[in-house]
């Protein structure tokens, strides 16, 4: 099984606002971007693709020396299409990662594509909701709270056949804007099998998530993921059992 990486980094980050793109934001003094193509490695990826914001080219390129950088679009999809594009025929496989998510853990790399390979054409990683969530109409009042158990949370990378990704952008409208991948490979009716995801897989998008991210780091050494369990082996208070996540 040949995969490809495709790693959305062309995004500003306007919600961190630390004033350069958000995948160039140091942890621990590396780039985002480094700590995710990393994770992408080290789970099993040989050939990666990032999508970088044209005007940043020449610091992305500083900071991921000898990988392979096509400019991003106006939106996350748009970056995405970008990469796909670029992405060589050889690959059967295709995961979707998100620059912004800088611990993610190689296992859980490796629980995407083992998915895959099992046959499975689009796999997410998924964790449970901990908050009681709800609906608001617009004036801000509750229209709904949708049953707690029922929904999850979804993370990166997502991983999909190659020709079922391809397939299912080519059928988008040229300015769509979505936030996951997954959505856009189910609306082409596809079925998307969910894997236990891993709070280290959490996406960098407001300050504080930067905070706990290297409080992580410091608390756990290099990499969060090499020598400490898997989060679902930890037992963790809101975490419930991958057991109980439904797939
Ligand atoms: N992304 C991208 N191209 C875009 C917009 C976003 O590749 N045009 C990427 C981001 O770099 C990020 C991922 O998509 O790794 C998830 O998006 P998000 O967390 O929203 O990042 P930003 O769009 O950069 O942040 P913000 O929405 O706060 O501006
Ligand atoms: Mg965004």
């Amino acid at each position: 099984m040949h995969a490809v990486a495709i790693v959305a980094a062309a995004g500003s980050g306007s919600r961190l606002g630390a004033g350069l793109p958000k995948a160039l934001v140091p942890l621990a003094g590396r780039p985002l971007v480094a700590w995710s193509v990393e994770a992408l490695r080290a789970g099993g990826v040989a050939e990666i693709v990032v999508a970088v914001p044209a005007a940043q080219r020449e610091a992305f390129a500083v900071a991921l020396p000898g990988v392979r950088l096509v400019d991003g679009g106006a939106s996350r999809t748009g970056s995405v299409r970008a990469c796909l594009d670029a992405a060589t025929a050889q690959a059967d496989v295709v995961l979707v990662h998100d620059a912004a998510r800088p611990l993610t853990p190689p296992e859980l790399v490796r629980r995407v594509l083992s998915a895959l390979g099992d046959g499975h054409p689009a796999v997410v990683p998924v964790l449970p909701v901990v908050d009681t969530t709800v609906t608001v109409d617009d004036a801000g009042v509750i229209t709904d709270a949708p049953p707690r158990a029922a929904l999850r949370r979804v993370q990166t990378p997502q991983g999909f056949a190659r020709a079922v990704l391809s397939a299912a952008y080519a059928d988008l409208p040229p300015d769509a804007d979505l936030t996951d991948d997954a959505t856009v490979v189910r609306a082409a009716g596809v079925p998307v099998l969910t894997v236990p995801g891993d709070e280290r897989a959490a996406k960098v998008t407001v300050p504080h998530d930067l905070v706990l991210a290297e409080a992580t780091v410091r608390t756990t050494g290099e990499r969060a993921s090499q020598g400490a369990p898997a989060t679902e082996e930890r037992n963790e208070p809101g975490v419930e059992p991958m057991s109980q996540v439904a797939r």
